[in-house]
């Protein structure tokens, strides 16, 4: 029962199957004692460019969710350099992730990313609600001349992370195909929240990506069919503010999760959920392979 948390996406091979989502953590993370303890973490996405964001204001929280138009702001690749001291002190797996505004923009940011020696594995976001020129992502033609480049490019592990907001079954299968080695499913869904009292929107941006506890059942839904439908490994991400909401992505099909939102509510959730998952498999007498689509099979 040693390594009953132990999981393995493709070939990225996780202590344990608890990660946090890309744009919740920055570069230069203080909360060691948590980041330490997790699977892994993946950084915010990264641009060719500097990236100033959306305008403010950014976020609007709901008890039910939140909706942020941060819109991807990162100091661009070439000013993460000054972070990778940092990062590579990390015990947990470092997955970097990142976005182009079109293929070659994708290829130069993963070689010069590649080059930093310092991440164990890569995702590609396929999916930023916020960012307008991504709209050639809904291209299945162009999107798969991207998977195949990109492929080709990364040797470590590879991950997709895609938009609910698209074909996930036939997006997830074509990763399959192309040899990634599995789909974070998913990213926001897109949408508005008015300030009836201003008679206004709430961010500046109009339009965010909506995230929390009440999409979970939306982004199961995408889980429970991937795992149905396509032999690919799947991270779950969506909703996820307890123990007990990573065990049910588990059950569907997941072989990993990744917390968002849940991360700004409670800084230490992410190791609250290893715990909750340790003692719910210690009781069962399982490890966590034994529950990974038991639900799905
Ligand atoms: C403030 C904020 C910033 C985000 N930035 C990114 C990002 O840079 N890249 C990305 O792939 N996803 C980003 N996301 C999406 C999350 O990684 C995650 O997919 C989404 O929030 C759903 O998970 P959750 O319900 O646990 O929050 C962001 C989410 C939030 C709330």
């Amino acid at each position: 029962m040693k390594n009953f948390l132990f999981s393995k996406v493709g070939n990225l091979e996780l202590a344990n199957p608890v990660m946090i989502a890309s744009g919740v953590c920055g570069f230069a993370e203080e909360n060691l004692s948590v980041l330490n303890r997790l699977g892994a973490v993946v950084f915010k996405t990264v641009t060719l460019q500097p990236t100033k964001g959306n305008p403010t204001p950014r976020v609007t929280d709901f008890s039910y969710g939140m909706l942020n138009s941060i819109g991807l702001e990162n100091p661009g690749v070439d000013g993460i350099k000054s972070k990778l001291g940092h990062i590579k002190k990390l015990k947990c797996k470092k997955i970097a992730s990142f976005l182009g505004n079109n293929e070659q923009e994708f290829v130069t940011i993963v070689e010069k990313l590649q080059e930093y020696k310092v991440f164990d594995g890569y995702e590609l976001n396929l999916s930023c609600p916020n960012v307008a020129k991504g709209e050639w992502f809904y291209d299945i033609y162009k999107l798969k001349k991207l998977l195949v480049r990109i492929r080709k490019i990364v040797s470590k592990p590879l991950i997709a992370k895609l938009s609910p907001e698209t074909d996930v079954v036939k997006i997830s299968s074509l990763c399959k195909t192309l040899g990634y080695d599995g789909v974070t499913l998913t990213n926001t869904y897109t949408g508005i929240a008015v300030d009836y009292k201003n008679l206004t929107f709430k961010l500046g941006n109009i339009y965010g990506g909506f995230s929390g506890p009440a999409i979970k059942p939306l982004v199961q839904r995408w889980v429970y069919e991937v795992a149905k439908k396509v032999k690919i490994d799947i991270i779950g991400c969506g909703g996820i503010i307890s123990g007990e909401d990573a065990i049910e992505y588990f059950l569907l099909g997941a072989k990993a999760v990744q917390i968002g939102s849940g991360y700004f509510r409670n800084p230490q959730l992410p190791v609250e959920c290893v715990e909750f998952i340790r003692k719910y498999l210690q009781e069962k007498k399982v490890n966590l392979q034994q529950i990974v689509g038991l639900l799905t099979k």
